[in-house]
């Protein structure tokens, strides 16, 4: 028998929401990962198997092989960055914005002081932003043209500006609850995001034949999903 084709993605938000479309695919996984402590997770297609990771770990997955395919958010792979694995596809799932937020009506000022063109806080001091999102957001404040200090967080980024670690955060924003819950206002929209179907390169050339029609047959219910969404 071959190897089986292994789609890896995490548990969650982002497999409930893969289910219709794995399903409009073929594809049935046997186990839930939520009740099961199987990282491997068999379908009903015996050449297909669900790998269940970290959510930030799925490129690495991907890009080395270990998962001939993954589904991951868009704000993973640009952390993830390079052009080292295939994006064919945007699943338009787990959808949500990347945004800097802060309290209310925040307001930074962006003084160039010779040297360097730092934004500077309410304090008078550098403005410090806390986010797990490091990249995305050096890329987002350089395209403003100016250097902002940032405080790598690996989670709850909204606690940031509450206990005065930082004075602003980047984070994922959908419905806004969490924070209004916490005090906080979305301040500046920097990209929308949604999760992708990402594909090992070797993989796409090596099982061209089944990769591709999981990517046509993962495209097809995106399409029937949103039409049915949209009307
Ligand atoms: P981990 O649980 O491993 O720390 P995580 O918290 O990023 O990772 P999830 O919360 O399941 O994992 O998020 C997975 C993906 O879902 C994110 O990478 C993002 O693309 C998307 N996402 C995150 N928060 C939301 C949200 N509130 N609404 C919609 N999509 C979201
Ligand atoms: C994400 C994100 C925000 C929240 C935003 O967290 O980090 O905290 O969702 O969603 P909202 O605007 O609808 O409130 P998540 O629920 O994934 O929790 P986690 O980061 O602890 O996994």
């Amino acid at each position: 028998m071959e190897t089986p084709i292994k789609i890896a993605l995490s548990k969650g938000r982002i497999f409930k929401e893969a289910l219709p479309l794995l399903a409009h695919a073929g594809i049935e996984p046997l186990d839930d990962p939520e009740t099961s402590r199987k990282l491997i997770l068999d379908t009903n297609q015996d050449a297909i198997k669900l790998v269940v990771i970290r959510a930030a770990d799925v490129p690495t997955y991907v890009r080395y092989g270990a998962a001939d395919l993954g589904i991951a958010g868009k704000d993973v792979l640009m952390e993830h960055g390079g052009d080292d694995l295939y994006e064919p596809l945007d699943l338009k799932i787990a959808c949500c914005r990347m945004m800097v937020a802060g309290p209310e009506n925040y307001i930074y000022n962006n003084i160039n002081n010779n040297d360097d063109n730092f934004a500077f806080a309410q304090t008078g001091k550098r403005l410090k932003i806390a986010t797990k999102y490091i990249k995305s957001t050096q890329r987002y404040f350089a395209e403003k043209g100016i250097q902002v200090e940032i405080i790598k967080l690996y989670g709850s980024m909204e606690l940031g500006p509450i206990v005065g670690l930082s004075d602003l955060i980047v984070d994922l924003v959908d419905t806004g609850n969490t924070l209004k819950a916490n005090g906080l206002a979305p301040l500046e929209h920097i990209t929308n995001i949604s999760s992708r179907l990402i594909v090992n390169k070797a993989s796409m050339k090596m099982k061209d034949k089944v990769v591709k029609h999981l990517i046509n047959s993962m495209s097809d219910a995106v399409n029937k999903l949103t039409a049915l969404t949209t009307k």
